[in-house]
Parts: structure tokens; C-alpha cells; sequence
């Protein structure tokens, strides 16, 4: 079974909270989505493999450690996780970034999938889903369904708030793949959205309703 790990450094905390109300505006929200993906990718690529290369300081020659080259590819689900893009990028510059258009049905509440396009080589990247909210699971489990018919394997999700319906679904259908959620939420609604949650991420985003 893939780690299920909850990243609650208290600045992650905080952060969401800020984003859970219902004050904060678009450009908040955006900037707050920034942050703490960011810190949430410096603990999600803890575990990245490196090697040790010899270089040259102004003193000495010197043994040390670098990422191992490791191909990376960040795959947001539009349109909420493309706010996590840029704060990956910024401890990634060198990511690839392929896209998964998907959108839940109004009624059955079941992912529609629209657009999918990944980077190349996706069989050899590590590859981080991102999305903001991990609901019933479905958007998740069906982005990470076209990544396996792709070719790729080595897979890891990363969300905000995750229901405990969401990440029952998930496992269940990719027992591989790691998650990492900054909040673990009481449940869904009857509407299939996370109470307490934060409400729409894709509008709370792009100031859309
Ligand atoms: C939201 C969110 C996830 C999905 C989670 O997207 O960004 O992709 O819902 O719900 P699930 O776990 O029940 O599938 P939404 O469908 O609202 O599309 P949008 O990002 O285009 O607004
Ligand atoms: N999608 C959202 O954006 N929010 C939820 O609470 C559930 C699904």
C-alpha cells in the first residue's frame, strides 16, 4: 500500500485556514495556493534519490550530494490544481508539466474527462497529481487511470483537504501511489462537497460561479 502522509507543519496550517474562509478573496487564494504547495513539495520530495558527485569548492575538491536526475513531471487536474503548478515549479524549474481536463458531472457527481496531454517519457518520471480537493475520489482515481494507460507508474497525488470517502477510493483503486493531503476533512455532503472544506477550489480560484 502506498504512505498516506498528512503534512501538518503549522505554517500549512495556518495557510489553509486562511483559504477555508470565506473572505479571502481570488488573488488571496492564489497566492496562499502558492505557498503552501510549496511546502508541501519540499516534504513531498523528501524521499527523491541522490547520488554523490564530486565537485570543487574555492578550498577543495569535495564529495557531495545532488537530486539524481530524477525526471520529474507535475500533472495538475484542471481546473483547480493548476494553482499548485507554479509552487512546484519554483523548487522545480525543470519539471515537465502535462495536463488532465476533467470536470464532476452536476448530478452524478462522476468525472467527465475533457483533455489529457503528458509530457514525454512519462514512463520514467516521477510523477505528482495535484488538485486541490479529494472528494469522492472519482477526479483522482480517473487522472491516475489515464496516466497508467500512458505508460506511467511511479505516481504520487498531492491534495489540500481530502474527505475520508476520497482517499477510501483512491487507495482502493491505486494501492501504489503515495497521497499526500495537508488536511484530513469529516466528510462529504449531499452535494458530494468536503465539509467543512473551503467550497468550489476552481472558483475560489478563478473568481468563477
Ligand atoms: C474539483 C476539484 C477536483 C474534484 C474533486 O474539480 O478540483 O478535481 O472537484 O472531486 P471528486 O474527488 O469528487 O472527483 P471540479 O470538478 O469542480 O472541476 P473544476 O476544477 O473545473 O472546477
Ligand atoms: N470539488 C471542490 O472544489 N470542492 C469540494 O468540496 C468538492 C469537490
Amino acid at each position: 500500500m502506498g504512505k498516506l502522509l498528512v503534512f501538518d507543519h503549522p505554517l500549512i496550517q495556518h495557510k489553509v485556514t486562511l483559504m477555508r474562509k470565506k473572505e479571502t478573496n481570488n488573488k488571496e487564494f492564489k497566492e496562499l495556493a502558492k505557498e503552501v504547495v510549496t511546502l508541501m513539495g519540499y516534504e513531498a520530495t523528501r524521499d527523491l534519490p541522490l547520488e554523490e558527485v564530486e565537485i570543487e569548492t574555492p578550498i577543495c575538491k569535495t564529495k557531495q550530494n545532488m537530486l539524481k536526475g530524477e525526471d520529474i513531471a507535475i500533472v495538475p487536474i484542471l481546473r483547480a490544481g493548476l494553482g499548485f503548478v507554479d509552487g512546484m515549479l519554483a523548487l522545480y524549474p525543470n519539471a515537465k508539466v502535462g495536463h488532465i481536463g476533467l470536470y464532476r458531472d452536476p448530478e452524478t457527481h462522476l468525472p467527465v474527462e475533457y483533455y489529457c496531454k503528458l509530457p514525454t517519457d512519462i514512463e520514467k518520471r516521477v510523477i505528482f497529481v495535484v488538485d486541490p480537493m479529494l472528494a469522492t475520489g472519482g477526479s483522482a482515481v480517473d487522472a491516475i487511470n489515464s496516466i497508467k494507460q500512458r505508460g506511467g507508474t511511479n505516481i504520487k497525488f498531492m491534495c489540500l483537504i481530502a474527505a475520508p470517502e476520497g482517499i477510501k477510493a483512491l487507495q482502493e483503486a491505486h494501492p501504489d501511489v503515495d497521497i499526500y493531503i495537508a488536511q484530513e476533512d469529516e466528510r462529504l455532503n449531499e452535494h458530494a462537497y468536503i465539509v467543512p472544506g473551503l467550497g468550489d477550489a476552481g472558483d475560489r480560484l478563478f473568481g468563477t460561479k
